[in-house]
């Protein structure tokens, strides 16, 4: 299977959705995602943000219209293509996903252990980036030892760590602080930067409106698009110590490419 890099990243005309017989709950949905953007997907509790991005992560089929997932007609794609596909995007679950029987080291390792990391090099790696994250102390824990921020932080490791070509977050700050979302929304900004594109789906406003940057609004099942001034003050304020986020999402640099999971 080829795949263009310089095609759209994702592609939806004119979606509409429906979990079984129920109501469409996304109506009409058209908008695409260029390579190496980053967006917003808002929208109040039970607006449909989940529901899209488990339609991008191909978990869920559209009732009509059409998706393109790195230049490819989802509907038309073989089968047995499709877990490529889905190997290039990071997900960060609402409801964090973590394997129980692993400790948090295990969880984030896993990507870089599926693309045949060198354990020295995943050693390094996973180390850096939970330390970035704040769990240096807790790399052995079992997630169910864990609070629920301190587990969704090891999810958004697990998702970041094989730096996929595509990364949607659902709700990845829910669970922490203000000051640790800011430090979470630069890690996500250093991934960005080399060259990822991301949506992050929240439902906090004053978070959006600090950082700026592209507004995907999701309302009565319909998606505004928009955008709002980015504070770049807040984002300096959040990056600590200077570009230790960066070296954290950079450090699997030296990892096969094109198998994220
Ligand atoms: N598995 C499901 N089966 C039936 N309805 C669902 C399911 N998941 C979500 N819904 C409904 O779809 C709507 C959108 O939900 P969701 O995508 O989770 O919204 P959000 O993430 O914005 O809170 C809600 O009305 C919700 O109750
Ligand atoms: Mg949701």
């Amino acid at each position: 299977m080829t795949i263009d890099d310089n095609d759209c990243v994702v592609r939806f005309e004119n979606i509409g959705f429906r979990y079984g017989l129920g109501p469409e709950i996304l109506r009409d949905i058209s908008f695409t995602l260029a390579p190496g953007s980053l967006h917003f997907l808002t929208g109040s509790s039970g607006a449909g943000k989940s529901s899209l991005l488990k339609l991008i992560y191909l978990a869920a089929k559209p009732s009509r219209g059409l998706i393109t997932l790195f230049g490819r007609d989802i509907a038309t794609t073989p089968r047995r293509d499709l877990p490529a596909l889905r190997r290039r995007v990071g997900v960060v679950f609402q409801e964090f996903r973590l394997l129980h029987h692993l400790s948090a080291f295990d969880n984030v390792a896993l990507p870089l252990r599926v693309a045949g990391t060198r354990e020295n090099d995943i050693r390094k790696h996973v180390a850096e980036l939970l330390g970035w994250v704040g769990l240096e102390n807790h790399m052995n824990a079992r997630p169910t030892t864990l609070s629920g921020g301190q587990q969704q932080r090891v999810a958004i490791a697990r998702a970041v760590i094989a730096r996929p070509k595509l990364l949607l977050a659902d709700e990845p700050t829910g669970n922490v602080d203000d000051r640790m979302a800011l430090r979470l929304m630069h890690l996500f900004e250093e991934l960005n930067k080399l060259g990822t594109t991301i949506v992050i789906a929240t439902h906090n406003e004053s978070l959006v409106k600090r950082l700026g940057r592209s507004c995907l609004r999701l309302e009565e099942g319909q998606l505004e698009i928009g955008a709002s001034a980015p504070n770049r003050a807040a984002m300096a304020a959040a990056s600590g110590a200077g570009g230790a986020a960066k070296q954290a999402v950079g450090a699997a640099a030296g990892r096969p490419r094109g198998h994220a999971v």
